[in-house]
């Protein structure tokens, strides 16, 4: 079964043709990061005119590069929750247009199980359940996937996501937006025991996350430098703000992996392309005797690849949309689970 699948909801207009959840025919990105590295982050104004601009091209791309027309295309899947609501409003007004045009079935799909469905296709032997920590721009979580479309999140993030403190260390650090790879690469020349970062404490969430403290201590650990006019090798701040980051998220994982008995432990969205956190995540799996999955490099970020493959599982699951179908600017997983054999919802 072949979906031709549309994601919008930042600042990547994508599509992608994906076969039964696992093979990509074909997967265009169009980034927008230039523009908006101007402004030193996405602007959502100038964002959904740019996928207004791309969505035409972007899809007949990835059509082409399948080499696929519409009628060997089974359904449509697109992002519609959660993410910047003028920016996924344009991908899901498309499909809706798609749909009705073509007759095709549309369905929607929730960006994070996207991020999660990113390792079905790097890892074609995986499957539910399993347990995720999910670390992208905007969000840090840790989710039980108990099958496909059944989600139960038992950590998440009380103020800043692991990629949004990424962003503003870097901005801080003088590295261009989105900053979280720049972070990487300085700290690759740094060490990671030239400062010592405090970790948070949360009393009322075992698994949830804050970065908010550990941001503000490295922004002011910057900024008392300059104003007495210390030198600040940029390496090591990143190297050691990385490392606290890392060893934040996999204390929280271990803790939650060992608990909840999970040894399949998956990592997913744009900072799980992180190479100290990559490292990191492996010495947590081997502690726990777990296997770990991790998404290849270029299905970390946004990527409609990702939707296609949910959008396989949540078809087969009977999820479908109409031209009722609106866009959400924030949904938890916990909301959109289906269990398995349940009929129809949506
Ligand atoms: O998943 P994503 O593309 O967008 C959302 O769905 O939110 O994640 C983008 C985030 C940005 O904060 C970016 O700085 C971060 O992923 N990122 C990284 C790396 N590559 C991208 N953070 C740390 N290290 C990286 N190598």
């Amino acid at each position: 079964m072949k979906i031709l699948a549309i994601e919008s909801s930042c600042d990547e207009t994508a599509a992608a043709v994906v076969e039964n959840g696992r093979t990509v025919l074909s997967n265009i990105v169009a980034s927008q990061i230039e523009e908006h590295k101007l402004y030193g982050g996405v602007v959502p104004e100038i964002a959904s005119r740019r996928h207004v601009e791309s969505i035409c091209g972007v899809v007949s791309e990835a059509m082409k590069e399948a080499d696929v027309g519409f009628s060997d295309i089974d359904a449509l899947a697109v992002t519609y929750a959660p993410g910047l609501i003028g920016a996924l409003l344009v991908g899901v007004s498309y499909a809706k247009g798609l749909s009705m045009a073509t007759g095709l079935p549309l369905v929607p799909v929730h960006h994070i199980a996207g991020h999660i469905a990113a390792n079905y296709i790097t890892h074609p032997d995986l499957e539910p359940p399993f347990l995720c920590l999910v670390i992208s721009g905007g969000n840090s979580h840790i989710v039980e996937v108990k099958s496909y479309t059944e989600y139960r999140m038992i950590g998440r993030t009380r103020d800043d996501a692991a990629g949004e403190s990424f962003d503003k260390v870097a901005r801080t650090l003088g590295f261009p937006y989105p900053g979280g790879k720049y972070i990487d690469e300085a700290a690759k020349a740094g060490s990671r025991t030239a400062y010592k970062f405090t970790h948070p404490k949360i009393s009322d969430g075992e698994y949830d996350f804050s970065f908010s403290g550990l941001k503000t201590a490295v922004i002011n650990l910057v900024h008392n430098a300059e104003q007495r006019g210390e030198p600040i090798k940029k390496e090591d701040i990143a190297a050691s703000f990385q490392k606290t980051v890392a060893d934040i998220l996999g204390e929280k994982l271990y803790a939650a992996a060992k608990s909840l008995g999970y040894k399949k432990i998956v990592v997913a969205g744009g900072v799980s392309a992180n190479s100290g956190i990559r490292a990191k995540m492996k010495s947590v799996a081997d502690s726990l005797g777990a296997r770990l999955y991790l998404p290849e490099l270029k299905y970390c970020g946004d990527n409609a690849a990702m939707i296609g493959a949910q959008g396989y599982y949540d078809y087969l699951a009977g999820r479908r949309a109409d031209g009722s179908l609106n866009a959400l600017a924030t949904l938890s997983l916990d909301d959109i689970s289906i269990k398995e054999n349940e009929d129809e919802r949506n």
